[in-house]
């Protein structure tokens, strides 16, 4: 059903959120995430492969194709557990640690919604640090601006201080496609800083000027339209485009959005602007084998 590297922006946050369960000998993943997550289907796909079992609590989003598709995939994966609202998501969760406790005799790694953990957040740190190596071999120029889609935070968090350890200049710019979690700069700065204190006792020597504040982020609502996964016209023009001129697929939650955002903040100038493709990067390939 998938390529071996399905999941998108997403693996880079597992590689780290999984060693953690496999270290600490989990037995099941607990998780949540909107019908047609992303990170649930991708943690779900990855965690099985190491043994361990999956869970979500699902929140009601928009339904059309893409949503109906991934829910199937996801059905086939993990047990999944329809909430409907966010409240009723963490009595459930709460709940459900309870009783796969019992069952595993071992409690469940509970892990945020889009994996956007302090732990998480490392996975973008060290893509902000290959990013630094290619413009240090001047592979890339180096980007006034970094554009990608947030939903949970943890992308925009960890490129955000990768960038600050490589000393870069490159600001981020997080188009915030999710109205249910506080995404602003103040809190995204917050989980920067506690991916940096993270590392810090884990023994990492972390240069005193590296530290991200809220000013150093530009957090905007202006391409998120009515919500989560209600699709804007902006979203759909970009998803066309980069169809057409680039044979990329994007997502119509996150990367169209995020597209858009990019597309628009680089049209006011003040370049180079670097969009963040943060969908499933075989999907080009796949769309491409199976037509
Ligand atoms: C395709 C895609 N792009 C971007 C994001 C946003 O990343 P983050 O949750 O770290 O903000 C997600 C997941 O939430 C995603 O699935």
């Amino acid at each position: 059903m998938f390529g071996a590297g399905y999941g998108g922006n997403k693996v880079r946050k597992l590689e780290w959120l999984l060693a953690d369960a496999r270290a600490r000998q989990r037995r099941t993943i607990l998780t949540a995430g909107g019908l047609g997550t992303n990170f649930g289907l991708a943690t779900a796909l990855y965690a099985r492969e190491l043994g361990i079992a999956t869970e979500i609590a699902l929140v009601d989003q928009p339904r059309d194709e893409h949503v109906g598709e991934q829910l199937e995939r996801l059905r086939a994966l993990a047990a999944l557990h329809f909430t409907h609202t966010r409240a009723r998501t963490v009595v459930t969760l709460a709940a459900l640690a309870v009783r796969v406790a019992l069952r595993d005799r071992r409690a469940p790694l509970v892990l945020r919604p889009g994996g956007s953990s302090p732990l998480g957040a490392l996975g973008y740190v060290e893509a902000a640090l290959e990013l630094a190596e290619q413009v240090q071999a001047n592979e890339v120029p180096e980007p006034a601006r970094i554009v990608v889609a947030t939903g949970s935070g943890g992308t925009a968090a960890g490129l955000a201080l990768g960038l600050a350890l490589a000393g870069l200049r490159t600001r981020v710019t997080g188009v915030i496609v999710a109205h249910q979690l506080r995404l602003d700069a103040p809190a995204i700065a917050r989980l920067a800083g506690r991916s940096a204190r993270l590392l810090a006792r884990r023994g990492a020597q972390l240069p005193p000027e590296a530290t991200v504040g809220a000013a150093d982020l530009d957090m905007t609502r202006e391409f998120l339209g009515p919500g989560y996964g209600h699709p804007t016209a902006a979203g759909e023009q970009a998803q066309r485009l980069a169809g057409e001129r680039a044979g990329l697929v994007l997502d119509p939650v996150y990367t169209a959005k995020g597209l858009a955002g990019a597309l628009a903040i680089a049209a006011r100038g003040g370049g180079p602007v670097l969009f963040l493709n943060t969908y499933d990067a075989l999907s080009r390939r796949r769309r491409a084998g199976s037509a």
